[in-house]
């Protein structure tokens, strides 16, 4: 079963049963500024979770755009997409537990109406209770009703079922339906169980949420007015089950995305076949996040959304660049392979489809001047070091079309390299650090270049996880508490002035002279004195640092 006859046979079967169907929402939060994008299906839904009337009524069913880029550095794995469509159904205080595990059930196993799984296949797990709710007796009921064995119901604690968005919001137990994916796994112990869904042998399908709690800077506070039901079914990976396949990249869901990208390849360049199915991946998989982000409004730039978009531009373009896909093609790949896919059910991508083209081939562009800048840069620094110890010096010229302007503040040579220097090249030209190992490798003999290659990449390993610790300890508060309070938020943009002062004099010297600011709760000004304008590198290392 193809992946857009799965979506359709979900809000077919629930608008069946008395719900409306509705569109998804921008990936864009409206409801909570301080999220970057929808990480699932209940976000959008939030205010009418918690009591609010909805327009469409009490029983909805949707498919809504998430992104979630917490886990980047994992895809091209068999498991993890930045974006990805959750299918859900909904009951704002209508039904409850009955009719939603009988539903969820029904769908998963009717061949006339649903998608006609082998029930011998299923496993589900239910809330075992603590000291916020009691163990969840009538779903085991309701699924001993149905049909599922006791033994293969699983009683679980809090961190497996029991959901919530974050600190804040609606929340409850949740019940979770797990599949063989292999067939014959039969009978299983917990234990087996447990072991069993580590391996990937048996996957979460399908989560049903019994949203009737309250959560407060992370502790429960007591019910909600009403019980409602959240869904959450992701359709990648139903695919993935539906089509017999260990990933959603082996489905048609991403298909047609890997034959535009191949058919974008003169000469494939030699990778083994392990980095060349991470590769394709990352491109596919980045690309296609890209594609919806642009659609909802969202441009490259160096800050939140922006940035994130820029960071999955940029790991698509190095990783077309290792496949050896044509340059300044990543934008025709955008509207080939994925607008087309996707523009009956999504109109905001066919709307859009020119913007989605120019967007990322400019991005493209302007990301390969940057690289081209860097490498100069980089070579420049070599030479110096070579002058410098007194070795004999062949000139030697990197190709550069893009020569920059002002590279003074990358000119000053530190007595060697090291890896914190690599870090913050890093961070400015967006090169990764295997990129910059290799190109001192293949340039050895111009340069005597003597370092020790492991000494550097473990020191840059140590930066780039101290920059990490900062910058999850930034998103931390960031995110703490869903929607914070104007005070809360202005209190945040004091503390960023702090850094912002002393990241410009990181740059520029002491005699930055801060000479005021103001705050409001959408932004921060910083005014600042400095002997002369700052050079298009040196606006660049404060706001990506
Ligand atoms: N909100 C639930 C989830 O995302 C359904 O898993």
């Amino acid at each position: 079963m193809q992946s857009a006859e799965i979506r359709k046979r979900f809000l077919t079967f629930f608008e069946k049963r008395g719900h409306a169907v509705i569109p998804s929402a921008s990936l864009v939060p409206e409801n909570d500024p301080s999220v970057l994008f929808n990480t699932a299906g209940m976000q959008p839904l939030v205010p009418y979770l918690l009591g609010q009337e909805h327009p469409a009524g009490k029983r909805i069913v949707d498919v809504q755009k998430c992104v979630r880029t917490g886990d980047i550095d994992d895809v091209g794995d068999n498991r993890h997409l930045t974006f990805f469509e959750m299918m859900g159904n909904w009951s704002l205080g209508d039904y409850f537990k009955k009719e939603a595990i009988s539903w969820s059930y029904e769908f998963l196993t009717s061949q006339d109406e649903g998608l006609g799984l082998d029930p011998s296949r299923l496993y589900v797990t239910v809330f075992d209770g603590d000291g916020n709710a009691p163990f969840d007796q009538e779903s085991k009921d309701i699924w001993m009703f149905l049909g599922v064995p006791e033994h293969r119901i699983y009683a679980l604690g809090a961190n497996d079922n029991w959901w919530s968005p974050g600190d804040n919001g609606p929340c409850g137990p949740d019940t979770e339906m797990f599949y063989d994916m292999e067939g014959g796994l039969g009978d299983l112990s917990k234990d087996e169980f447990l072991k069993a869904v580590e391996d990937e042998r048996a996957i979460e399908i399908w989560n049903d949420v019994f949203m009737e709690y309250e959560k407060k800077d992370g502790k429960v506070i007591g019910k909600l007015a009403k019980k409602n039901v959240d869904t959450g079914a992701g359709l990648e990976r139903m695919t993935a089950v539906m089509q017999g396949k260990k990933t959603a990249y082996d489905t048609d869901v991403f298909a047609h995305i890997f034959s535009e990208l191949r058919s974008q390849i003169d000469e494939p360049k030699e990778v083994s076949a392990e980095q060349r199915i991470k590769s394709e991946r990352i491109v596919a998989d980045h690309l296609r996040t890209a594609t919806f982000m642009i659609a909802d409004g969202i441009l490259p730039s160096n800050t939140d959304r922006g940035y994130v978009l820029r960071r999955i531009l940029r790991r698509a373009i190095l990783n077309a660049d290792k496949l050896g896909v044509l340059n300044q093609e990543l934008g025709s790949i955008c509207t080939q392979g994925i607008v087309n896919q996707y523009k009956e059910f999504y109109p905001e991508l066919e709307k859009n489809r020119s913007l989605i083209h120019d967007v990322v081939f400019q991005e493209e562009a302007k990301f390969r001047k940057t690289l081209e800048k860097g490498l100069y840069i980089l070579h420049r620094r070599l030479e110096a070091q070579v002058i410098k110890s007194g070795q004999p010096y062949t000139a030697h010229h990197v190709r550069l079309e893009h020569g920059p302007d002002n590279i003074q503040m990358w000119d000053f040579p530190p007595s060697e390299i090291t890896g914190k220097w690599l870090f913050d090249f890093y961070q400015t030209f967006g090169f990764p650090m295997e990129m910059i190992l290799d190109e001192l490798k293949q340039n050895n003999k111009y340069y005597y270049f003597t370092q020790d290659y492991e000494r550097l990449s473990k020191e840059f390993g140590l930066e780039m996880r101290r920059h990490q610790e900062i910058s999850r300890a930034g998103a931390e508060q960031k995110f703490k508490g869903g929607l914070a309070g104007n005070s809360e938020v202005e209190v945040r943009y004091h503390t960023a002035t702090h850094l912002l002062h002393q990241a410009l004099r990181d740059v520029l010297g002491q005699e930055v002279q801060q000479k005021g600011s103001n705050i409001t709760p959408e932004r921060l000004r910083f005014d600042f004195a400095f002997s002369r304008k700052m050079t298009d590198e040196e606006i660049l290392r404060p706001e990506v640092s």
